[in-house]
């Protein structure tokens, strides 16, 4: 068998195209921390099967998923109703290029996301080893609405508090949530704070350089080929298993 059946533990609607859910973990299933696996549910008779990221840490005993809703997705118009108590299929392995392994040391982590590119980075955030090789984390989740902005209290809140984390991210997690299209405290598309030294001024640290920022971008394919070229275009090479660079991609897994 290629993948479990795993128990739906927790679902939370964040609004109405936005949910998470959380299942229970096979103790066999082994992932690091920003990878993505299948999950699916038998429709017809089979198993249809969608990548996604975890949002859960490497060491967690259960696992998350953050998903949109799709009235008419394929894969979401089922997924979006799933209950607790009811059983998820989730492959048995997990893969991706958002690992720390596939960049070069650096001083300064940057993690670029839009929507439910944020999933892969909630891991990233609560790895260890992301503050053992990086001195500053920022953290930037664009999104069209305030609503969107999902794990906003856990960021803000719950991971400063936590036992084991909680100094590291004080310390060295910045956290940059923006809006497109509401009125919001930080607004723009990612693209554009990143072309502006107000945003570096406002987060305290200087403006792009290969020499020491190393970057992670998941979100819409748009911005992700808009960051691609500009990267490109400055000096950051791709990184991947066999050859570490100064930034990674990970195409979120949106419905088409
Ligand atoms: P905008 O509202 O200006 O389109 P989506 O929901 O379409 O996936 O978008 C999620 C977020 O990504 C939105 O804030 C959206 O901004 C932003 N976005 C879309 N395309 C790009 C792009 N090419 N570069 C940067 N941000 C983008």
């Amino acid at each position: 068998m290629s993948h479990t059946y795993e128990e739906v533990l927790e679902v939370r609607h964040w609004t109405d195209t936005l949910f998470s859910l959380r299942t229970t973990r096979d103790p066999s299933f082994r992932f690091q921390c920003g990878q993505f696996t299948m999950i699916g549910l038998p429709i017809n008779g089979r198993p249809l099967m969608r990548a996604y990221s975890l949002v859960s840490a490497a060491y967690d005993e259960v696992l998350e998923f953050l998903s949109i809703k799709v009235q008419d997705g394929p894969f979401t118009q089922h997924l979006q109703h799933i209950e607790s108590g009811e059983k998820l299929i989730v492959g048995k392995k997990a893969t991706g290029t958002l690992v720390l392994g596939n960049l070069l040391p650096g001083r300064n982590l940057y993690l670029l996301g839009t929507g439910t590119g944020l999933a892969p980075f909630m891991s990233i955030i609560r790895d260890p080893e992301t503050y053992e090789r990086f001195e500053r984390v920022i953290l930037v989740h664009g999104c069209r609405k305030v609503g969107e902005l999902a794990y906003y209290e856990t960021i803000t809140k719950t991971l400063p508090d936590d036992e084991f984390l909680g100094e590291e991210i004080r310390t060295k997690l910045t956290y940059y949530p923006t809006v497109t299209r509401e009125p919001f405290r930080n607004r723009g598309r990612i693209t554009d704070l990143i072309a502006s030294s107000a945003f570096f001024d406002e987060i305290g640290t200087k403006s792009l350089d290969s020499e020491c920022d190393r970057l992670m971008l998941c979100g819409s394919p748009a911005m992700v080929k808009d960051l691609h070229a500009f990267l490109a275009g400055s000096a950051f090479a791709e990184g991947s298993v066999s050859r570490p660079g100064h930034y990674v991609v990970e195409r979120a897994f949106v419905e088409r």
